[in-house]
Formats: structure tokens, sequence, C-alpha cells
């Protein structure tokens, strides 16, 4: 088969290092690509978001499955339009993707079929949220723009001047755009987050293994909000009874509410879910894969992931039997020095020929010039380590860091090791 990924971060990497190990596969296109991924497919230079162009290249390449990858072209639609060419594409349609496109839609599909979430009210005007949360005076209150927002769309605030502040940037200065047209504000939930993707044919739910990410960018959840500055599976905290108890309230009742809404969510969904004293709930969906989640699940999965995704386009899941190794794996995030806010590029990355064994370096924000690998990004590679603990993960990881260098390079030093967050 001739595949074509589309994206080019860390989790496209990872992606790209599974199916290449399929024995179904000839050939692997990447686009946009990076400086890792051009080592295992040929990197096309196509935006992500480039719809047109990318069903262009994959009917003159003759693609045979196109994994849509990104939040961003699957809201848009990539798969609805590689569909019409002819083209068998992974991922959920536009109809469905809208799940993690529209934080309206989610929270009323919630609401509409008891799928425990925070409580929450819609606003389409400043004025009114402001007054809402003037009237309401409870604090933290946690406001979200309704649309993508490169993660940065939910804004906890800690008093009436920073939620006024808040709703105004997002609504009236429009610091996302249109996606911040309505807002949600919703009760503010405390506990451990875990999450958790599951594939799913819009039939059958199959969830992967767990696990938990840090995006604070520093050290004991200091600092500012970031993509994700490193990943650990399994949670210690994601047990068979909270698994069951996940499976009758959230999964399956997800599934069945997409379907019944008649927009069958065919893909990887992803769960984002805490862990709050009256149950689990749904803090968020994803329609894709999560980053840096990725990079500790997919080298845990034993079995062939181009055929899980042709079982999903064909809508027979159930007759896969998807397995998963009984071991543990750590992905530290080297970044940029100042990331997330503002950072410099170019550097070169030294170090990178020492990983073997048991370490894969998913490359993130890298490119090649002049035969040299350099930084092209805040977040620069994810160091997994896959081991049979999560505590020798972690140790075998940091190993694996310590030989990899670039000017100003940062990363925390406590992942995997958040015993209840
Ligand atoms: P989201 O983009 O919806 O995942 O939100 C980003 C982060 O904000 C989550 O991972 C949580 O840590 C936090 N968050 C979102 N919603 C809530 C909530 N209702 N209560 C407390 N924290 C929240
Ligand atoms: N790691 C969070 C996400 O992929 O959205």
């Amino acid at each position: 088969m001739n595949i074509l990924v589309v994206g080019g971060g860390g989790r496209e990497h990872t992606i790209v290092w599974k199916i290449a190990q399929s024995p179904k596969v000839e050939k692997i296109y990447c686009a946009p690509g990076n400086g890792g991924i051009a080592e295992l497919a040929e990197c096309v230079d196509i935006k992500a978001t480039d719809i047109d162009a990318m069903v262009q290249f994959a009917k003159e390449r003759q693609i045979d499955l196109v994994m849509v990858a990104p939040d961003d072209p699957l809201v848009l639609g990539m798969v609805d339009a590689m569909e019409a060419a002819g083209i068998r594409a992974f991922g959920p349609r536009k109809n469905a993707a809208i799940i993690e496109g529209s934080k309206v839609f989610s929270k009323e599909l919630m609401k509409k079929y008891n799928i425990p979430t925070a409580a929450y009210e819609v606003f389409t005007d400043s004025a009114s949220a402001i007054d809402y949360v003037k009237r309401q005076n409870s604090f933290p209150a946690v406001i979200k723009a309704e649309g993508l927002a490169l993660g940065k769309g939910v804004i906890i605030a800690q008093d009436l001047e920073e939620a006024v502040t808040g709703i105004r940037s997002i609504m009236d200065d429009k610091q996302f755009g249109d996606s911040g047209n309505r807002i949600v504000i919703e009760e503010y939930l405390q506990g451990p987050e875990v999450s958790v993707l599951a594939f799913t044919d819009g039939k059958t739910v199959v969830p992967m293994v767990s696990a938990q990410d840090h995006k604070r960018a520093y050290d004991n959840d200091e600092g500012l909000n970031t993509g994700g500055m490193g990943t650990f599976s399994p949670s210690r905290l994601y047990t068979d009874d909270i698994a069951a108890e996940c499976m009758d309230n959230i999964f399956l009742p997800t599934i069945k509410a997409m379907q019944q809404e008649g927009r069958p969510f065919k893909g990887v969904l992803y769960f984002g879910l805490m862990m709050t004293k009256n149950g689990v709930k749904v803090i968020e969906y994803n329609a894709r894969f999560g980053d840096p989640e990725t990079q500790v699940v997919l080298p845990r999965l034993k079995t062939d992931l181009v055929e899980i995704m042709e079982a999903i386009i064909d809508e027979r899941l159930d007759t896969v039997n998807i397995e998963w190794d009984d071991n543990a794996a750590v992905c530290v995030v080297l970044a940029s020095g100042g990331y997330p806010t503002k950072y410099q590029t170019g550097y070169e990355i030294k170090g990178l020929e020492t990983a073997k064994d048991n370490i894969i370096v998913f490359h993130a924000g890298t490119k090649r010039q002049d035969g040299k690998i350099v930084t092209a990004g805040g977040r620069v590679l994810g160091v997994t380590a896959v081991s049979a603990t999560l505590d020798q993960a972690i140790a075998d990881a940091y190993k694996a860091v310590e030989s990899i260098s670039f000017q100003d390079m940062h990363y925390r030093k406590d992942i995997g090791i958040k015993k209840y967050n």
C-alpha cells in the first residue's frame, strides 16, 4: 500500500513509525512531515490544512489510504473531500469531527445523552457572559472558546477581573478569531486527569491503554500551559474498575449518541477525563490521536495499525483482535528555551544517533538543513522509553535525554512521577 499521513509533529512521527512496521506498506508519504519523519517517509511540502492540494496529491500518487492526524483538517472536512474523490481516508468526517470542533456541540451532546461532564452555560455576547460570572460569583470560573484554539482556548479565571479580561479577549478582541464567537462557561471540577484514546468504527469502541500528560511548562506543574511537556502510559490511577465505569457511562454512550445524531464517529476518539469525587467526568473530546499521548501509546500497541485503520474504514472493527504489550512508556519532551512563548529556532541538534534499544526519539519541531537536523519549533523532540515498569521507563528516558543537546534546550525533570494528577 501507499499511505499518506497528514501532519508534521511528534504525533505524526509516531504514527509514521508505527505504520512503517506494517508488512502491508510499500511507501509512506507525509505532508508536511519534519526532519525525523523524513527518515521513514517522503515528506511533501503541502500544508496540513490545504485540502485541495492534499486531494490532488493523493490522486496523483494513487494513495491507498490517507491518515488525517491533526484536528484542523478533520474539522475542515478533509476526510469527506478524500472520500468524494474516491480515496480511502482514516479519521472522522466533518459532521463527526465537530465533537472537537465545537465545545457547544459536545456539551449539548453530553447533556442530551446524560454523559457525565461539568455543568455549563453557553454565551453569544460578552455582556451577558460577564453578567453571568458576576451573578454566579464563584471562582475559579472555567471559560472556553467554542472552537479550535491550538489548545489555548481555556481560561481558568481565579477572580472576577481575570474572568472579565478572558471573556473580552475571546469574544470582543477575537484572540482566537471566529473560534470565540460563542463561549462556554462551566463548573470548575477537581481531580486527576487521564487521557484515554479509543479506536472506533462508529459502532464498536476499543479503548487504548491509558495515558497521562504534563501540560505545564515547568516542574511541579508550574508555569504556563503548553501543548504537552511529556506523557506516560499506563496511568497508575486508571484501574480496571474505573475503566469499566468509563466504558458504561462515557465511551459506549458517546458512540451511541453520535450514531443517533446521524454523525457516526469513525477514527480515533480521545476522551479527556477527570476523576472527580463524584465519578469520572468528560473534560473534553478530541477527534484524533493526542499529542504527546500517541508517543507513549502506539509504542505499546502490538497489532498492525494499518490493519486497524482498514477495519475502521470498513466498519468491521469487531473482527480485529487489538493487543497491547504489558509494559510502560514515558515520553520526555525537549523544548526550545522560552517555549511556550518566544523562542529561537535553527539550532543544530546533537546526539540523536545515540538512541537505540528501547529508546525512540520522535521529532516534533525539527528540519533537515545542510545535512544536519536543526530545531524548527517550540516542542522539538519527544524522547520515549519503553520498559518493563513506569519507574524503569522514567530512568531510561532521562538517561537517553542526557546524550541529546541543542542550544537553550529545556525539559521537565519530573515526567511520569506525578502520582495523583
Ligand atoms: P480542555 O482544552 O478543554 O482540555 O481544557 C484544558 C485544561 O483545562 C484541561 O486539561 C483541564 O486541566 C482544565 N479544565 C478544563 N475544563 C475544566 C473544568 N471544568 N474544571 C477544571 N479544570 C478544567
Ligand atoms: N495532549 C492533548 C491533545 O492532544 O490535545
